[in-house]
Formats: C-alpha cells, structure tokens, sequence
C-alpha cells in the first residue's frame, strides 16, 4: 500500500504510516503513529524497527491551551541562542514529558502510558491539567505544530498533525525516524517503502500529502 488514501485510510484505523518529507529537507522517512493507538508493542516497533527518537507533536492549538512553548525559547543558556538548521527555519522541539502514572517513563508501557494519556489530554484540551497529569522532564518529546500547518512548515511535525486533523484523530501524532543499521544514515526511501510492503504499512510522500490536504 502507498499513496495518502491508504494513509488516510491506516490512520482512521489507527494504524501508522511512513512519511518521507522530501529529498531538499531531512531526508527522513518517519514511523508515524495516531497517538492514542500506540500501544507498548507500538513503542517497541519504533525502537526497533525505526531507530530513531520517538516524538510526540500536538497541534498548535493544543500547545497554546497546554501552554507549551518551543523549547528553544525557553532554555536560557547560550547553547540555545542561536538554533541555526540547515533544513528549516526552526525546530518544532517543546519540552519532554512522561504522565504522572509512570516510574521511570523509558520502558515500552511507560512511553506507550504517556503518549496515549498525551492523545487523550489532546482530545479535550480545555478540560485537561496538563501539570497535574505530566511531569518534565520526562521521555517523550513532545513537538510543536506551526499554527497553520501545511501552510506554514513542511516538517514531519505538521503532515502527521495534519492527517490527524483530516481523519478525526485525537491531534496528537507520535512520530520516530527510520534509520540504517547498516549506515546508520535515514533510511533511504527506497528501503522505507520495501519495509512498508514487508510489514503492510502505507508508504507516503510529503509532497502527496500537500497536495491532498492542503
Ligand atoms: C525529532 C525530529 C524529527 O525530524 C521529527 O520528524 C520532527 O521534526 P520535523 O517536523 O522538523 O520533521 O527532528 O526527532
Ligand atoms: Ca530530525
Ligand atoms: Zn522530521
């Protein structure tokens, strides 16, 4: 399966996606997730399988509602003074989070724990004690959509926010970059999508997704 109906299609069933944003940008293909479906085993599919840091992005509305900030405007050291990216004009990075519920907040039931409780807060922001519910700093990064998505950033953080918006998912995405065992590069597209085939999961294009939902 390929193309954005069988993304839209995976994700109104909760199940992921693979995203690759575009050749001139990371270069990533990314497992993609509705958070409220991530389950331990989903968790532990991303670590193994993908490879790389596994994120949570909440749309800009349910940020502000949260009060949750970019963290690089927030950390007042001079590491963050200067966020120069070679790929875009900023980071879409807030801060990390486990839910109060968890021990450490590393292992699969941990992180699966906080990302669905982080989905479910994500429901029905104005009702939800993000600070009675969340602790920071935690294991789970969460991400910042722009506040007009697709229109403003083209970033793993906004395609996978706005394919929750268009399936009726909770608008929290968890997303976590493929990587190379071999290399230890992205994963090049090719080999995402030969992934995507193996295990039945919808390989997409950023480009697509623009195209279709914008
Ligand atoms: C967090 C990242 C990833 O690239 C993730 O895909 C979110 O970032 P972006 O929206 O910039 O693609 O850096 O691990
Ligand atoms: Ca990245
Ligand atoms: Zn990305």
């Amino acid at each position: 399966r390929t193309g954005v109906e069988d993304a839209l299609a995976a994700f109104r069933d909760g199940e992921p996606v693979l995203i690759h944003d575009a050749a001139d940008r990371e270069g990533e293909t990314d497992m993609v997730y509705p958070a409220a479906a991530v389950t331990p085993e989903a968790v532990a599919r991303m670590r193994n399988d993908a490879g790389g840091l596994i994120c949570t992005a909440l749309s800009d509305d349910v940020a502000e509602a949260f009060d949750l900030p970019f963290l690089q405007e927030v950390i007042d050291h001079p590491v963050a003074a200067d966020h120069d990216l070679d790929y875009d004009e900023r980071s879409s990075f807030s801060l990390t989070v486990n839910h109060r519920d968890t021990f450490t907040g590393i292992t699969d039931e941990d992180r699966a724990l906080t990302i669905t409780e982080l989905a479910r807060a994500a429901s029905d922001p104005d009702t939800a004690d993000f600070a009675a519910e969340f602790r920071a700093p935690g294991h789970v990064h969460l991400l910042r959509a722009a506040p007009d998505l697709l229109d403003d950033r083209l970033g793993h953080t906004e395609l996978g926010v706005a394919l929750a918006a268009r399936t009726e998912q909770s608008p929290a995405v968890v997303v976590c970059e493929m990587l190379d065992d071999e290399t230890g590069e992205a994963l090049p597209p090719a080999a995402a999508r030969a992934y995507g085939e193996r295990n039945d999961i919808p390989y997409v294009e950023g480009s697509e997704i623009v195209d279709r939902l914008r």
